[in-house]
């Protein structure tokens, strides 16, 4: 029975996925977008609401933004949630924190790191959010329930700007290196789950497996767009064109595992959500589309 009221911070890609499935679940739910780093406003939404849980979706995304405004992404994205924390702490709420397995970084595909690795955050916007994780807990009452998610690269069978799937269709060249990720349908289940529970603490989001950006390229040039060059290329030559390091990292989801139960095989749910994304591309509006793919 939904009988919890949840109130979803910023209007993104993971926040409207959550407005979504939440409202069609019987919940009550509201997406807002104030200025989390206002505590005026996130005190007046919560006055209003009265939520029973706050997930926080809103941060600033782009490494290259955080890094070339420092002090503005860190009023966000660490200070942000510092204010939404405090006051869920102060209202007995439960929190729910969306981080990143960003923060960890893994030598190869068998060099898992589990949700107490040490984060070693290659990025400015990674060690923001590995921050912020502190910051989640920093002189918290011993009542203060949260829960921190760690995805990685959340992908989806929609037509968005801000899915990676989409905007690995205007790439020409892929690392081959491994890398397991979040499909952002199954995240959403694996949240009710575990907001039902209350569980406390922090949980890798991720589904079982790996595969590289390569290997989603062949994918993507074999379901959806064949004309896709899809070529090679070193971490080196991708770290000359994205000074901001991009972290690889397999995370072990067991824990997530112990909670849920069975989490489905990436690769085998990168191909289902490619050839509904390919759906969704012969359907959809051509001008929305041609939004998305410039956007
Ligand atoms: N996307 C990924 O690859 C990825 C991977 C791992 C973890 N995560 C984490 O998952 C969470 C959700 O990601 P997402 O993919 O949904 O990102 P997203 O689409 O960029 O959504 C974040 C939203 O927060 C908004 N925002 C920025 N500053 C804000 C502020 N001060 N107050 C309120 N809202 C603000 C953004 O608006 P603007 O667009 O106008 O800035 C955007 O609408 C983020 O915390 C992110 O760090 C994302």
């Amino acid at each position: 029975m939904a009988t919890d009221r949840i109130l979803i911070f910023g209007d993104g890609q993971v926040g409207n996925f959550y407005l979504r499935y939440f409202s069609g679940s019987g919940y009550e739910v509201k997406l807002t977008s104030v200025d989390i780093a206002s505590k005026e406003e996130v005190e007046i939404i919560i006055g209003e609401f009265r939520p029973t849980i706050a997930i926080n979706c809103a941060g600033k995304t782009s490494l290259e933004w955080c890094v070339n405004n420092k002090l503005g992404a860190f009023n966000i994205n660490v200070l942000g949630v510092d204010i939404i924390a405090q006051i869920c702490d102060e209202n007995d709420i439960y929190f729910v924190h969306l981080s990143s397995g960003c923060i960890l970084e893994s030598k190869d595909e068998f060099d898992t790191k589990n949700e107490e690795t040490i984060p070693k955050p290659k990025s400015y916007y990674s060690l923001l959010k590995a921050w912020a994780e502190e910051m989640v807990v920093f002189k918290r009452s011993k009542k203060f329930k949260y829960l921190i998610l760690r995805p990685r690269q959340p992908i989806s069978s929609e037509i968005n700007t801000k899915n990676m799937l989409v905007k690995m269709l205007t790439f020409t060249k892929f690392i081959d290196i491994p890398n397991n990720g979040t499909i952002i349908e199954d995240l959403m289940v694996w949240t009710e789950k575990l907001i039902q529970n209350r569980i406390v603490g922090v949980v890798h989001v991720v589904n079982t497996g790996w595969t590289t950006p390569y290997r989603m390229g062949l994918m993507l040039q074999k379901y959806v767009l064949s004309s896709l060059p899809v070529n090679k290329i070193t971490k080196e030559e991708l770290n000359t064109m994205n000074p901001e390091k991009r972290a690889d990292a397999i995370l072990d989801n067991s824990k997530l595992i112990s909670i849920v139960g069975n989490v489905e095989n990436y690769e085998k749910r990168i191909e289902e959500i490619i050839i509904k994304l390919a759906e969704n591309f012969k359907i959809g509006d051509k001008d929305y589309i041609k939004d998305q793919l410039c956007g």
